[in-house]
């Protein structure tokens, strides 16, 4: 059943938004070589409690973490480690929360320092295949016409494997809610989308095969070839025109660009 917000629930479901994207930003403030993804966690749940609200993945169906953290050939739902990051390393920080009753969930691929171009364009293309779905997020498109402009976009266009597994999803006073929003698909069909749906888009794009399998821990999303994946994801609400987006990705950019250990040079 898909549920639609009223301007005053879109109101506090941007709040819930842009407290993940504060703590996204947070991360990108200290995110350096040597850092390990449990020390990320810790930063993005106290941060998350100090503002009153709860980090939503934690015990979600027993996630053991607050964040999911995902280095190089894993794709999504990594566990946090105390394996240092490496310069070369790319990273997407996934983090959700539950502010006054509502879900904010987005995430953000970092690149560490110096990578080759071929990981600078996989980390481009992943974060545009992002907005040419939201491109389609609008009233009367359908779920398809998301899911066709990034598969398009990343498959067709740049050659990338776009993942099946997993896919993005309504959002509110649930993490996941109808409709399921596949990164892949034909346009015209699935559900047609009326204003104030809420969902999160979040493509997953591997370099190489689209193929991924599930590490021992029963979380761990792996692309099967060994070659590195992005993730990028935001919360947008549908309107007639163009939809609006609830997180915000300009306060994590701009941290990003003035912390010299991340890598920036692909935007
Ligand atoms: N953004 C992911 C999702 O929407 C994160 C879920 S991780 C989990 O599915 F731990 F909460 F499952
Ligand atoms: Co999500």
């Amino acid at each position: 059943m898909i549920i639609y917000k009223t301007e005053a629930e879109i109101a506090l479901m941007k709040e819930a938004a842009v407290l993940v994207s504060k703590t996204l930003t947070e991360v990108a403030n200290v995110l350096k070589p040597g850092m390990t993804t449990l020390q990320i966690d810790k930063i993005c749940a106290d941060f998350v409690k100090d503002h009153d609200a709860i980090p939503s993945f934690h015990n979600y169906r027993g996630y053991p973490h607050h964040v999911c953290t995902s280095v190089n050939d894993v794709v999504v739902h990594g566990f946090p480690n105390d394996t240092p990051l490496q310069d070369g390393d790319i990273v997407s920080v996934d983090m959700g929360v539950i502010l006054n009753g509502w879900h904010g969930d987005h995430a953000y691929t970092f690149i560490l320092g110096e990578v080759s171009d071929d990981i600078l364009q996989l980390v481009k293309v992943t974060k545009e295949s992002l907005y040419k779905g939201i491109e389609q997020a609008i009233v009367n498109n359908r779920i398809g016409d998301i899911s066709f402009a990034i598969q398009d976009y990343a498959e067709r266009k740049h050659g990338y494997g776009v993942v099946r597994e997993l896919v993005g999803h309504g959002l509110g006073r649930q993490l996941h809610e109808d409709p399921q929003v596949p990164n892949y698909g034909k346009r015209g069909n699935g559900p047609k989308m009326k204003e104030n749906l809420v969902l999160a888009i979040e493509p997953m794009i591997n370099m190489g095969t689209k193929d991924v399998y599930t590490d021992e821990d029963g979380w761990t999303i792996r692309t099967a070839d060994g070659k590195p994946a992005a993730h990028f994801e935001h919360d947008v609400c549908i309107k007639r025109d163009k939809a609006l987006i609830l997180s915000d990705y300009s306060i994590i950019e701009a941290a990003e660009k003035a912390n010299p250990n991340l890598n920036t040079s692909y935007y």
